[in-house]
C-alpha cells in the first residue's frame, strides 16, 4: 500500500486522526501542536521523548512520570536525565503516581534493566522535579486550556490519566485527544498471553479512560510489533556520533535483547515512539474506529483489551499498520540531527 493511501486509511471518527493530505507541496505555516507526555522511561519512552523534542511540529509542554517499567523515583529521575541529555531542561517534569489505582505495581526490569534506561548513562539534571503532583498538573493544565485543546500522550500505564479524570471529571471537555501506547487486540500480549504491559499494570485506570468519552487513539502491540528498529536503523543513528545519538543507540541495543530473544525478531519493537510519529505525520499509520473495552474481572484475563462494537458507539481509533521504513527514517534523522 503506498504511503499516500496510509493517510486516508485512518478513520475520521476521532478528532486527532486528520487525514494527511499531499495535495499541496506549498510551504504552510506550521501549526505547532502542544502535547503533554505521561511516561515510565523506559528506553522506548526515551526515544519517544527525544523524537518529540526534535520535532518542530510539536511542543512538549510538560512531562509527567508514572510508575511502570521501573518504580518511582527512577521514572522521574530518568525523565529529568533525558531532558538534561537533550539540553531541554526548560521542559518541566512532574512526579506522578507511585502505583496503579488498585493493583500492586508490576515493573519490567527484566526488559529495561535496573535503571530503566540501561544502555546509556544519562547526565545529571541541573533542574529538579516540580513540586506539583503529576496528576494535579494534568488537571491544572487542562482547566487552564481552551475546550478540546489538550493532547495527552500517555506511553505507560494510564494511572495518572485515570486518576486525573476521577479527581476532576470536568477536564474531559478540555482534552482534544489521548494518544496512548497500550493494549493488544488481534496480537497476543507481552506480559500475559492476552495482556500488554501498560494495560496489565493498571487496567482500572484504562477502564476510566476508555469510558470517559475523550477521543482516544490507541497504538497497541498490533502495530508496534510491526515497528521493528532493525540493526541498520540503529547503526544509522549511531553514525551521527553525537552524545544524544550514541545514548539513544546504546539504549536501543540494550532494550532489544529481550524482545529479539523472546520473539526471535530481527529488531526491537519501538512501541512508544509510534505515538509521537503519528502526531508528527499521521500518514505513517492507519487504523479504524471501534468500541473498545478492557477486562478487569479475573487474574487470567485482566488487562486484555478487546473490541465489542455491539456494546456501543466507537470510543477509540485502533492503529493497526505502520509504514515502518518511513517511520524509522523520521526517528533516525530527527534524533540524529538534534
Ligand atoms: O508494552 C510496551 C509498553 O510497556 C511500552 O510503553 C514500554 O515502555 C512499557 O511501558
Ligand atoms: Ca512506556
Amino acid at each position: 500500500m503506498s504511503s499516500d493511501s496510509f493517510a486516508q486509511e485512518i478513520d475520521e471518527g476521532h478528532d486527532g486522526a486528520e487525514a494527511h493530505s499531499h495535495e499541496s507541496d506549498a510551504p504552510r505555516a506550521m501549526n505547532v501542536r502542544p502535547i503533554l507526555i505521561d511516561t515510565d522511561p523506559g528506553q522506548d519512552d526515551a526515544i519517544a521523548i527525544l523524537l518529540a523534542l526534535a520535532s518542530p511540529e510539536l511542543e512538549v509542554t510538560a512531562i509527567t512520570s508514572v510508575a511502570g517499567n521501573v518504580p518511582q523515583p527512577l521514572v522521574t529521575e530518568n525523565s529529568l536525565g533525558l531532558l538534561a541529555l537533550a539540553g531541554r531542561e526548560d521542559v518541566p517534569v512532574y512526579r506522578g503516581c507511585e502505583r496503579p489505582l488498585l493493583r500492586d505495581l508490576v515493573t519490567a526490569e527484566y526488559v529495561h534493566g535496573p535503571t530503566g534506561v540501561d544502555g546509556a548513562v544519562l547526565p545529571p539534571a541541573s533542574v529538579g522535579v516540580r513540586s506539583t503532583h503529576g496528576v494535579d498538573h494534568i488537571i491544572d493544565a487542562c482547566l487552564e486550556a481552551p475546550d478540546a485543546s489538550v493532547t495527552l500522550c500517555p506511553i505507560g500505564p494510564l494511572t495518572n490519566i485515570g486518576m486525573a479524570i476521577a479527581k476532576e471529571p470536568s477536564i474531559v471537555g478540555k482534552i482534544r485527544e489521548i494518544v496512548w501506547m497500550g493494549g493488544a487486540f488481534d496480537e497476543a500480549g507481552n506480559t500475559t498471553a492476552v495482556a500488554e504491559f501498560n494495560a496489565y499494570v493498571d487496567p482500572h485506570a484504562a477502564h476510566i479512560v476508555f469510558t470517559s468519552g475523550i477521543p482516544l487513539t490507541i497504538f497497541p502491540l498490533d502495530v508496534t510489533h510491526k515497528a521493528l528498529m532493525l540493526p541498520h536503523h540503529v547503526e544509522a543513528l549511531a553514525s551521527y556520533g553525537t552524545p544524544i545519538a550514541e545514548a539513544a543507540a546504546g539504549m536501543i541495543r540494550y532494550y532489544e535483547i529481550y524482545d529479539v530473544d523472546k520473539y526471535d525478531l530481527p529488531g526491537a519493537p519501538l512501541h512508544d515512539p509510534c505515538v509521537i510519529g503519528y502526531l508528527v505525520d499521521p500518514s505513517l499509520f492507519r487504523g479504524s474506529s471501534h468500541h473498545v473495552r478492557i477486562d478487569t474481572t479475573n487474574e487470567e484475563t485482566i488487562g486484555n483489551t478487546y473490541v465489542e462494537d455491539s456494546a456501543g458507539e466507537p470510543n477509540a481509533t485502533i492503529i493497526t499498520d505502520v509504514d515502518a521504513e518511513r517511520f524509522f527514517t523520521l526517528v533516525v534523522e530527527r534524533i540524529g540531527e538534534m
